[in-house]
């Protein structure tokens, strides 16, 4: 099944069980506590806190997200920082029996993914909240049993999601693995989990559950990553067709160079993603995402001897992927280029000089036995080359040195109080 099939017939699916499909919301999300949407459920909050939900209680999406809390992972099997999530939601509507009885049907009867390969977990309980006792018993009923090995359970860490946000609906969940793969997390929300972090039970009982395109896309389609499913293979294509047959300056084994890839694929689909739902690159927040997996994908361009110009082509491939689902990205085409050929010019001039004066640096530590690299050497790199904290930070792990994190906020504090005073000077003169 290509990942179109599986985007329409996971919908479908849940639109014959009597829900109502609604579209994807923007990666801008409403709730102003949380810099991206980063679940299905994000934009349907409040309808599980008793505010009547427009589309009906039974709904399902394929919801555009983005997340930084993988970020370090990315390149791995699975990890993403964009992906489509896709969910059914229920608000004060069915409950736990039906919300596992459906996923697994889809699972096994739609999908034919083997029950034998599915390996479930449920909250085991703790001091607030008890074990899941009511999960276990439907999922014994499907075949599922801890004598068996293929139902476990997990404590909060894993088994108990939510809120977004400062506060919000939350509950345990129960998960279904394939091997070692979260492939689709089933959210009971019973709880409100206020900004002391105390819990109170719902009024309603609500079901929120997400499971990832792409990793649907890896399992249905018998492949070992995300990166070799419909939904990258061409993107990656485009990265090798771009390669030089030797790469000089790589130490890195193939591990890392297919790593790199990744890495750079991943990023530039979140950026186009990013600048077409309007969170263009900048300084400060979520413009900042923006122009940190941008540095990155062409940091690691840079590590792979790419062209100077080399996102262009990969930001093409990526709408091509999805003009047919996101129809913005292509009436849109013309400035997510433009925005990231102008990252990527600006980048490109300073980067060099940047990295020179890093190298220059660590090698001049080095020799005086000093493994870190102080704050103010790491601000001098953000401030005069626009190098990213974690770019930094990432150069010099390779190196084996630690930077002063603290110390680069200070002179971070530091700086920005010198431009509030510089700046109120002026407007007194005014
Ligand atoms: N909201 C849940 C998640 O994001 C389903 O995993």
């Amino acid at each position: 099944m290509t990942s179109k099939e599986l985007r329409k017939n996971f919908l479908l699916f849940f639109k014959k069980k009597g829900h109502n499909i609604v579209p994807s919301s923007s990666l801008i999300p409403t709730d102003s506590s949380v810099l991206f949407t980063t679940a299905g459920m994000q934009q349907f909050k409040r309808y599980y806190l008793g505010e009547k939900s427009p589309y009906g209680k039974n709904v399902c999406s394929c919801q555009k997200c983005f997340r930084t809390s993988d970020i370090e992972e990315v390149g791995d099997k699975s990890h993403l920082t964009f992906l489509e999530m896709l969910g059914n939601f229920s608000f004060d509507g069915y409950f736990k029996e039906k919300a596992i009885n459906l996923a697994f049907e889809l699972l096994d009867s739609v999908f034919h993914i083997p029950s034998s390969k599915m390996i479930v977990t449920v909250f085991g309980g703790d001091t607030d909240v008890p074990r899941d006792e009511e999960s276990v018993r439907i999922w014994e009923k499907l075949g599922f049993s801890e004598k068996k090995g293929n139902l476990r359970f997990a404590g909060k860490e894993d088994n108990f999601w939510g809120p977004t946000g400062l506060e919000g609906p939350c509950g345990p969940t129960t998960e279904i693995h394939i091997g070692e793969l979260e492939l689709w997390n089933l959210v009971f929300n019973e709880y409100y989990k206020d900004q002391n972090g105390k819990l109170t039970p719902l009024k309603q009982k609500g079901v929120d559950t997400g499971m990832g395109l792409e990793r649907l896309a890896m399992v249905v389609q018998g492949k070992p990553s995300v990166f070799e499913t419909d939904l990258f293979l061409p993107i990656i294509e485009e990265l090798n067709s771009n390669l030089k047959s030797q790469i000089s300056n790589l130490q890195f084994k193939t591990q890392n160079l297919k790593k790199s890839k990744r890495i750079i694929a991943d990023h530039v689909k979140g950026a186009v993603f990013l600048i077409s739902d309007g969170v263009f690159p900048s300084n400060v927040e979520r413009g900042y995402v923006v122009r940190r997996v941008l540095r990155r994908a062409i940091r690691y361009g840079k590590i792979l001897e790419l062209p100077d110009k080399f996102l262009i082509p990969i930001a093409q491939k990526v709408i091509e992927i999805y003009k047919d689902i996101y129809p913005e990205l292509k009436s849109k085409e013309t400035d997510i280029l433009t925005i990231i050929q102008n990252e990527e010019e600006k980048f490109n001039k300073t980067l060099k000089i940047g990295l020179k004066e890093l190298k220059e640096q660590i090698s001049k530590l080095k020799a005086q036995n000093i493994k870190s690299l102080s704050g103010k050497i790491v601000f001098n790199l953000y401030q005069s080359y626009g190098f990213p904290l974690e770019l930094t930070k990432e150069i010099a792990k390779e190196e084996g040195f630690t930077i002063d994190e603290w110390g680069f906020k200070e002179e971070f504090k530091k700086h920005q109080e010198a431009s509030r005073v510089g700046a109120e000077r002026k407007f007194r003169r005014k």
